[in-house]
């Protein structure tokens, strides 16, 4: 069986442009996790679902799947077969996803779906829980952190990059993102079930100084070496 690799690390680490990246160089299918979480939560906004309807969590949640373009390997997020990418990653989704990522039935429902889509291996995910639940044999967990400025200055570019909130000055966004940002690591390393958290095994990177090209670049040369 081919090897599963578990990213882990807390928002704006920069676990996505790196581990999409990575995926090309190592020729492994990359896998947001983050993003079906996402999707469930805009499930449960859409139609009026509370965190505390257990039922109602996990209907939304059965009704999340990935698929990926087999051109270039992104992930395309669906809720009830309809393409959600680009929705998900909204202000009112970001506000409420650490909210419903903390409910059970939506966890169970989720890390299921995540295990069934890789069990063949060959992935490479990236997440809260990926060394600590997801793929918890794996023989290689990364850990990805960055001081909490850092990672608000790069989520600020990014966002301002993409021409959004480009009203607002620079220093203010960052503030809010950084404030946002602080509040979603307090959540997701204090709920009760599958808490971001280092995991034993794994290793830590600090991406606080590095570029992009330089921490794939140390990742791509641990893995090869780990595996
Ligand atoms: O990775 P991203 O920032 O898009 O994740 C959004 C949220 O989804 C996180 O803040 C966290 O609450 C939740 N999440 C999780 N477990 C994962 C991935 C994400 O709880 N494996």
């Amino acid at each position: 069986m081919l090897f599963n690799v578990a990213i882990d690390g807390p928002a704006g680490s920069g676990k996505t442009s790196v581990t999409f990246q990575l995926a090309k160089e190592l020729g492994l299918q990359y896998l947001d996790t983050g993003a079906t979480y996402r999707a469930a939560t805009l499930g449960c906004i859409e139609n009026n679902i509370k965190s505390t309807d257990e039922d109602g969590c996990r209907q939304m949640a059965q009704q999340v799947d990935v698929e990926f373009n087999p051109s270039d390997g992104k992930q395309i997020t669906r809720f009830k077969q309809r393409d959600v990418s680009a929705r998900i990653r909204d202000d009112d989704v970001t506000a409420r996803v650490s909210e419903y990522s903390a409910v059970p039935v939506i966890r169970h429902t989720l890390v299921a779906y995540q295990q069934k889509i890789s069990e063949k291996g060959g992935f490479i995910a990236e997440g809260r829980d990926i060394g600590t639940v997801v793929f918890k044999d794996s023989p290689c967990k990364i850990y990805l952190s960055a001081s909490p400025e850092v990672r608000a200055e790069r989520r600020a570019h990014e966002i301002q990059s993409k021409g959004l909130h480009t009203d607002k000055p620079f220093q203010q966004l960052k503030e809010e993102i950084l404030q946002s940002i602080t509040e979603r690591d307090f959540s997701d390393s204090t709920r009760t079930l599958a808490p971001l958290a280092i995991d034993a095994h794994a290793t830590i990177f600090d991406t606080s100084s590095l570029t992009v090209d330089e921490v794939v670049a140390q990742l791509k040369a641990h893995i090869e070496q780990t595996i």
